[in-house]
């Protein structure tokens, strides 16, 4: 029997929930076990940007098996060993406080001790990141990040694919935040030569 394949994900206080809502909806079609948490400000924007009240209501419905859901401030979870087995981290939407915790190897709670171990341990650490403009500070920290191993991967929608709706648009996304996971399922067809 093949290994069980298991990821992380935290959702920070950035805008851009619903590429968090999309991402945990596709993820059982790869992954045996998802962990998720989200931050305190990532339950407030969450609440303000698709209107629900818990993270457990973005746990898509059927497949609640799949997840296991953790508190922010839970230091004993599974995530926050590097003896634990698992693939790693995507931190989507991913604030610029965020990557500056990380950056800076502030290991507080579960979002940045997990980020540290995927880093350590190297394994995949994919930072969805949402701010525009960038100032210095997040350039730098950015770049920190990307020469220990991180993924940084801006919530930057293309429109090649020309997106009629607002569903294309994050999935576009989504798709590649799957495509650097490796995780073996697309959301969008390959760029092909015409
Ligand atoms: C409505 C709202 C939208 C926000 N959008 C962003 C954003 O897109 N990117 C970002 O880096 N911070 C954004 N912030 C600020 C962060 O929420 C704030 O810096 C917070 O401390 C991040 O906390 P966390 O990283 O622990 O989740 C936003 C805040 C609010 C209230």
């Amino acid at each position: 029997m093949g290994r069980e394949r298991r990821l992380f994900v935290a959702i920070t206080g950035a805008s851009g929930m619903v590429y968090a809502q999309r991402l945990l909806s596709v993820l059982p079609e790869a992954y045996h076990r998802v962990y998720v948490t989200a931050s305190d400000n990532a339950l407030d924007i969450m609440r303000d940007e698709l209107g629900v009240h818990s993270l457990e209501e973005l746990i898509p419905k059927g497949v609640g098996s799949s997840f296991s859901v953790f508190s922010p401030a839970d230091l004993y979870a599974p995530p926050a060993s590097g003896s634990h087995d698992y693939e790693g981290m995507v931190i989507v939407p991913c604030s610029v406080g965020v990557v500056g915790r990380v950056a800076a190897g502030v290991s507080n709670d579960l979002v940045t001790r997990a980020a540290d171990v995927c880093l350590k341990e190297r394994r995949k650490l994919v930072l969805v990141l949402r701010e525009t403009p960038l100032n210095l500070v997040h350039i730098r920290n950015l770049a920190l990040l990307a020469e220990a191993g991180a993924i940084v991967l801006p919530a930057s929608p293309a429109f090649y694919h020309k997106p009629q709706k607002l569903d294309d648009v994050v999935d576009y996304v989504v798709d590649k935040i799957l495509c650097v996971l490796n995780a073996g399922t697309r959301l969008m067809p390959e760029w092909c030569e015409r």
